[in-house]
């Protein structure tokens, strides 16, 4: 079953060269920067101050130092007594002094960077969703598209918040590397190669780990979806009990253990290298640091002109620990920051998407009426992998306003296809579709939505209140309207049955927060009512009627004729107690429009409509 494999379907990595690392940089540092000026200028202005700190302290120690050194070897002093430690006091109070703005700024920047980080959250994250609700449906069907999808959601917030405290913090850092280098410089010139020559590759090392990390993780994006997609299989109400029914939990978990133990193996690889090249350096700079100490100590026995004194060679060790240390710091940070902003690139990919066909028609007519017309129209599934063949080939239909036209055909001959395209969530790829002689892709988003109503074959079922569950038909002016509300409920036919509920339009709907679940024909009834709730020029109804026992089937089109005459109606159904009471039908075979009429002279021709409910007729009568 290569198809269900999860280890297939990976993306092909891109390079992750040194510009798109600057690309990504810059704009996640500009993002951050407009999320809020002021609070990155104090966030680094806490740093800078912060990062003088450790240098300072380390310079007052060798005054100190030198100052108790000075009174004891004094030559006034008096035999017994000690010498004038006034100079040393003085120096050991600025210890405190320093200590108490070091924790006054650890304490100060964590805060602001906090407070960065949960409004980086709040815009990245909303920045996400008003992207994908920019972007059209064919995007969310494309396989490469989802794992950019999941890439990008994946803790991107924390990512960009991240690379912002790295940022200052490599600063920092870099601040006082500087002055610790310039202070072992200064006493031991034979550092500077040393440093040099350990340094770099150590940096190259580091880097290249980050590299691999980032590429581990891009290209398990698939088997990451897959994983999620097992985890939910086996604990979803929705999936649990035909999973249950068919034994599947074994056969899941099993292969859900097999990605996970992939992550695993992949992790540890790649560890182990971090290990191995860590204790190397670990090693290296450790005979590098006793090595030029020792050369201090020797210089300064040596004695002479240049030979360091007792307070720059106590303080050479640690100055030069701490350089090290700093480096280490500087190459996690760099290492880090690397792939935080490889991290980002998803962020920045995502949010340069745009819709494959631009959504951006302007015309608003004065009137409608609900008059369509498809001329020619062809149509591929942009994301149809490698069955690429057109759903629908040079359709071609007209529906006069107000006329009631059914929609007849076998699976997949491309009925919901039509539906899709009505309502512009894909642009035929020939052809034109019109709206009372308007092509619907000139027409204003706000317009079509308002003059054409869905129910879909996949309705929704809003976790959300009854009231709510209709009034999403026209949000804007029923969330606070309950009056109009429920005369919408009236006149689609589903009052009384709101009102049976617990809580009547106050009931909680749904599964996954509700208390009360409706049956299947219930929630289509409130799909219905929805889709009335905008008074359209034009209902398409995608099998409407599947859930729907024969009294509410019945009673759905006693009132659609009884209340808008005018409207035009497009339903679609397999039913044919349904589809012959439209004014016409249209039969579609794969793709193609095949016949026209209505139910009695379709009969008569005797064509592909007749031998489908000679077919269903002979299947209720066997
Ligand atoms: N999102 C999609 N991406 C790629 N191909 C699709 C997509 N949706 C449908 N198809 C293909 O288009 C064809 C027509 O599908 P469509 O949903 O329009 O059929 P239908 O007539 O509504 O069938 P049914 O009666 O089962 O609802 C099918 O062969 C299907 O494989
Ligand atoms: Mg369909």
């Amino acid at each position: 079953m290569p198809a269900t494999e999860p280890e297939k379907g990976a993306t092909e990595p891109q390079k992750g060269n040194l510009h798109d690392l600057k690309v990504n940089y810059l704009w996640a540092l500009r993002l951050a920067w407009s999320v809020c000026p002021r609070l990155v200028t104090a966030r680094a202005g806490v740093h800078l101050v912060q990062s003088l700190v450790p240098a300072l302290v380390l310079l007052n120690t060798r005054q100190i130092i030198v100052a108790i050194y000075d009174a004891l070897t004094a030559v006034d002093k008096l035999p017994g007594k000690t010498g004038d430690l006034d100079e040393a006091m003085l120096w050991l109070l600025t210890l405190p002094a320093l200590a108490v703005i070091d924790a006054m700024c650890g304490f100060v920047g964590g805060y602001l960077g906090a407070r960065l980080g949960e409004e980086l959250n709040l815009k990245i994250n909303i920045q996400i969703l008003e992207q994908a609700a920019r972007l059209d449906l064919a995007f969310f069907e494309d396989p490469q598209q989802q794992d950019l999808l999941a890439r990008a959601q994946r803790n991107a917030a924390q990512h960009c918040a991240r690379l912002m405290n790295s940022l200052l913090h490599m600063a920092n850092v870099l601040l006082q590397t500087g002055a610790f280098v310039v202070i072992v410089l200064l006493i031991e010139p034979w550092t500077a190669p040393a440093l040099v020559a350990l340094g770099i590759p150590y940096l190259l090392f580091q880097w290249r780990m980050s590299k691999t990390q980032y590429w581990i993780e891009h290209n398990r994006t698939t088997r990451r979806r897959w994983s999620r997609y097992f985890t939910t299989r086996l604990t979803k109400h929705a999936f649990v009990p035909e999973v249950k029914l068919l034994d599947l939990a074994p056969l899941l978990i099993n292969k859900f253990k097999g990605l996970l133990e992939r992550f695993r193996d992949e992790n540890m690889w790649l560890q182990r290298r971090r290990l191995v090249g860590n204790v190397i350096f670990g090693v290296l700079a450790t005979v590098m640091i006793y090595g030029l100490f020792t050369r201090v100590i020797f210089r300064a026995v040596e004695g002479g002109d240049a030979a360091p004194e007792l307070g720059t060679v106590v303080i050479f060790l640690p100055a030069l620990a701490k350089v090290y240390d700093m480096m280490n710091q500087l190459v996690r940070i760099a290492s880090g920051t690397m792939h935080t902003t490889m991290m980002i690139s998803n962020l920045r990919e995502l949010t340069l998407a745009q819709p494959a066909a631009p959504d951006n028609g302007q015309i608003t007519p004065a009137t409608a009426h609900g008059e369509i017309v498809f001329e020619h129209v062809s149509f591929t599934y942009p994301a149809s992998g490698k069955h690429h063949e057109p759903v629908l080939r040079d359709v071609s239909f007209s529906i006069g306003a107000g006329e009631k036209v059914a929609l007849v055909g076998a699976n997949g001959a491309g009925k919901t296809t039509i539906v899709k395209l009505l309502g512009r969530l894909y642009k035929p790829d020939a052809g034109r579709i019109l709206f009372d002689g308007h092509d619907v892709a000139d027409l204003s988003r706000t317009y079509l939505n308002q003059q054409i109503s869905f129910v879909l074959q996949a309705f929704g079922r809003y976790e959300a209140t009854a009231g709510e569950n209709i009034a999403y038909g026209d949000w804007r002016r029923l969330m606070d309207d309950p009056d109009e509300l429920r005369r919408i409920a009236q006149d689609a036919g589903v009052d009384q049955m709101i009102e049976q509920f617990p809580d009547g339009y106050d009931t909680v709907l749904g599964r996954m927060f509700g208390d009360f679940t409706l049956s299947g024909g219930q929630w289509q009834q409130l799909a219905l009512a929805r889709a009335l709730a905008r008074n359209p020029k034009l209902l398409v109804l995608d099998e409407p009627t599947s859930n729907l026992d024969a009294r509410a089937e019945y009673e759905l089109f006693e009132q659609s004729r009884r209340l808008a005459r005018d409207r035009t109606t497009i339903i679609i159904s397999h039913r044919f107690s349904t589809v012959r009471m439209a004014d016409r039908i249209i039969v579609l075979e794969q793709g193609q429009v095949v016949e026209q009429g209505t139910h009695e002279q379709l009969q008569s021709a005797r064509g592909h409509y007749a031998s489908l409910y000679e077919l269903h007729t002979r299947s209720l009568t066997d």
